[in-house]
């Protein structure tokens, strides 16, 4: 069956004719692949700076963001029938006993870094016809989010921030869980930088109640901002907005959700939290070289201002099971500004090219759809 894969030893990317899997254990489920989703992580494996092919194998089948359907289950799969729709995860556990988030399913919490990840790391990935794994790394879709479902994986990132975020604010009485419902009105929060993960992040914040913000490098009036107000956010342009003048426009920020991966932006705004606000790092920044940073101020605050920073990588179950909720309640919500979120469908054999060029759009998808 057709794969698309990286020979990082030939630095190389191709179409390659791959096996295709067959159920191994009584609770493994078959997929028929439909749509996998390109991101900053897939540029990379791309560009030979990250990904690993599996022990023993001189490619790797990349592919992390994914929608499938059920064609097979084995006889003891219980959660999901043929026909179904699914979004398998991504990270595996690490081998080790002593590891105790990969001992109790959290892979995405890993000590020992020894973890594997389908489509990038030691595992390969989602972007081929047909796609085998356990029952318990699958979540089903409903099948009215058959057009949006390839959405899941990267909506989990902000999911898993919101839990965390939820987590953490049990430290103040007047938000915390049992706190009268809509708690989140009047909370304010910026999203930095309007990629698929800054703006599904943007919506997940909206249909929590918070007043959002998208603060971003394209200019104000463009199609990035109409977006925003389409579903109720507000832009402001990093071009014609510095900083300080975003933070005297807003107010107290309560949150600042960072999806730049850029760490000159990211650092600078830290200087942007409120009063008891919080700074959520999701960006993987690349190597551009040292930043010049007046650090006394944010340390300043971090401490005069019960600030809290935290970063946060991959998603648990929870978060896989809340950004289907989530998806859709969009759904609902916005139909057209989420559908506009995918804005371009390719074939398998473009997707070398679409990885070579600039991105350009909001999320590319490679379809499998009708493939056979
Ligand atoms: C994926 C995560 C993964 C991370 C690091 C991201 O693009 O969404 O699931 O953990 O890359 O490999
Ligand atoms: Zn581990």
């Amino acid at each position: 069956m057709r794969a698309v894969a990286v020979f990082p030893a030939d630095k190389a990317m191709r179409v390659v004719d791959h096996p295709e899997p067959r159920l191994e254990r009584d609770t493994d489920v078959m997929l028929a692949m439909l749509d996998v989703g390109l991101c900053g992580t897939d540029r990379e494996i791309a560009r030979f700076e990250y990904g690993s092919p599996p022990p023993g194998a001189a490619y790797l089948v990349i592919g992390h963001e994914s929608l499938g359907r059920v064609v097979e289950t084995g006889r003891a799969v219980t959660r999901l029938k043929p026909g179904d729709l699914v979004v398998t995860m991504v990270r595996r556990p690490c081998p080790h006993p002593e590891c105790k988030a990969c001992a109790v399913g959290r892979q995405d919490f890993c000590f020992t870094g020894d973890f594997t990840e389908r489509g990038i790391k030691g595992r390969h990935g989602f972007m081929t016809e047909r796609v085998v794994d356990d029952q318990r790394f699958m979540h089903v879709v409903p099948a009215h989010l058959r057009d949006v479902g390839v959405l899941v994986e990267p909506l989990t990132i902000a999911e898993k921030a919101l839990i965390q975020l939820y987590d953490m604010r049990a430290r103040l009485p007047w938000t915390a869980a049992g706190a009268p419902a809509g708690a989140d009105h009047g909370q304010k929060a910026v999203v930095l930088g309007a990629g698929p993960v800054g703006l599904l992040g943007a919506m997940a914040l909206l249909v929590r109640g918070f007043e959002t913000w998208v603060y971003s490098l394209e200019p104000e009036g463009g199609p990035k901002a109409r977006w925003a107000e389409s579903v109720g956010a507000r832009y402001l342009s990093a071009a014609s907005t510095p900083l300080p003048e975003m933070e005297r426009r807003i107010g107290n920020i309560d949150l600042v959700y960072e999806a730049t991966g850029a760490a000159g932006v990211a650092f600078r705004a830290l200087q942007a939290i409120g009063v008891n606000g919080v700074f959520v790092f999701t960006g993987v920044p690349g190597r551009k070289g040292p930043i010049e940073l007046d650090a006394d101020p944010i340390m300043r605050d971090l401490v005069l201002q019960n600030q809290l920073v935290f970063g946060t990588v991959n998603a648990g179950p929870d978060a896989f099971e809340a950004a289907v909720g989530d998806l859709a309640r969009f759904h609902a919500r916005w139909p057209e500004p989420l559908r506009a979120l995918i804005t371009g469908r390719h074939a398998p054999e473009a997707c070398p090219d679409l990885l070579a060029r600039p991105a350009s759009g909001i999320k590319t998808v490679v379809t499998f759809a009708g493939s056979r």
